[in-house]
């Protein structure tokens, strides 16, 4: 079992682990006895995940004597809002669970935002795990605290921080994702190489085909480096006031066309055609050296991750809609974008995003993203 601190700085009572390894749900009672004894628990998962992984879970966090309820809603991206937590709030309220009470978010990056805000806000925060069973969720969503909902002015506009107290990533869980869910999560992966590690970006294009082939040590040595550079940016900044904004590379664009598409694409390949985009973009302002954008398109295209914005999507839309994302400012629309692979342009004294006019990034999204190869 590999495990990863997140030192929190700000607030050290914040800090948590990160545990990855296999047969980790097993183990969930000892693991929940030592690192969030609670006198019940509320394990919350999406119906697909319930299905597949609820019995064993629940099984396993009974071990621990309390009384454990199974919550589940519908599985979807498009079930990421108000309404669901409001029901789900609303069924630890009929139970009812007190303030003794912890929650487990079991499943995708959507089930940890959907679990995790109910975990901040029922009475005001109840303590929470995360087991979190796509790729996506074990190299990114997991880690660092942010949970929320989607509106329909956009993704994540209603959430809080809240820190869980121990994230177990089981990778024998991944043997059940489906193919294109492991190439959504190897979006978020090449994003953090594309950050702050050459090395690992070009190993992980090097290992395509053990990832694909779900190589048991391959994939734990994406999520161990993965987790280690998210937590690394999260545990200096974890309310997002600086540097944690280097892990929006790809996400203004592609949080954009998420909701233009109604949530058609994953949320990994709306990230992979933001890369794209915000590659040639950046390249196309001086800030990254020549050659990026393409090796950033190459690496996703190996993958098999899109790369161009889907037919019918308007780039006006797309626009409007990052207007009115979080990371705007003052009606110009401000980005993450890196200097190179391996290293973002931010720094302290030129701001951690760059702006970008209007006219710049309305060119950039009129042409293709990726010449495929
Ligand atoms: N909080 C954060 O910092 C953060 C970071 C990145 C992404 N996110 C959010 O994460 C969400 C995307 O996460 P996701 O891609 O994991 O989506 P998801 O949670 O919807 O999971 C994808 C699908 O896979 C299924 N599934 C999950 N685990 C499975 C398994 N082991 N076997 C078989 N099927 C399984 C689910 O039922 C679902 O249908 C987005 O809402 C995104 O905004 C949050
Ligand atoms: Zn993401």
């Amino acid at each position: 079992v590999v495990t990863v601190h997140v030192p929190l700085t700000e607030r050290r009572d914040d800090s948590y682990d990160i545990l990855i390894g296999r047969g980790l749900v097993d183990d969930l009672g000892t693991l929940l006895a030592e690192r969030c004894r609670a006198a019940a628990y509320a394990v919350i998962a999406d119906s697909h995940v319930a299905s597949v992984y609820g019995e064993r879970v629940v099984a396993a966090a009974q071990r621990t004597g309390s009384a454990v309820h199974l919550l589940t809603f519908p599985a979807g991206e498009w079930n990421k809002t108000r309404e669901t937590w409001g029901a789900l709030s609303d069924r630890l309220l009929d139970l009812p669970l007190g303030r003794d009470a912890a929650v487990v978010a079991l499943g995708g990056g959507v089930s940890g935002d959907l679990a995790g805000f109910t975990a901040a806000t029922y009475l005001r925060g109840l303590p929470w795990v995360q087991v979190p069973t796509t790729l996506l969720a074990m190299i990114d969503a997991s880690i660092g605290g942010k949970t929320g909902v989607d509106t329909r002015h956009g993704k994540n506009l209603l959430g809080a921080f809240h820190q869980p107290r121990l994230v177990v990533a089981d990778l024998d869980t991944l043997s059940t994702l489906s193919a294109p869910h492991i190439a959504a999560g190897m979006a978020e992966a090449l994003k953090h190489g594309v950050i702050a590690d050459a090395e690992y970006f070009d190993g992980l294009v090097r290992s395509h085909g053990a990832i694909r082939a779900r190589d048991g040590a391959t994939l734990e040595g994406a999520v161990s480096r993965s987790v280690e550079i998210k937590a690394a940016i999260v545990a200096a900044d974890a309310r997002e006031r600086g540097p944690r904004a280097a892990l929006n590379f790809g996400h203004t664009i592609g949080h954009a066309l998420e909701a233009v598409s109604a949530y058609a694409l994953l949320h990994g390949e709306a990230v992979a055609i933001g890369m794209a985009y915000e590659g040639r973009l950046a390249e196309r302002q001086g800030i990254a050296a020549p050659g990026t954008a393409q090796r950033i398109t190459a690496a996703l295209a190996r993958f098999g991750l899109p790369l161009d914005l889907p037919e019918g999507v308007s780039v006006e839309a797309l626009i409007d809609t990052m207007r009115v994302d979080k990371k705007s400012r003052g009606g110009e629309i401000r980005l993450a974008l890196p200097a190179r692979v391996g290293a973002m342009a931010g720094d302290e004294t030129h701001g951690w995003t760059a702006a970008v006019s209007v006219a710049a990034l309305r060119e950039v999204l009129a042409g293709p993203a990726g010449r495929q190869p």
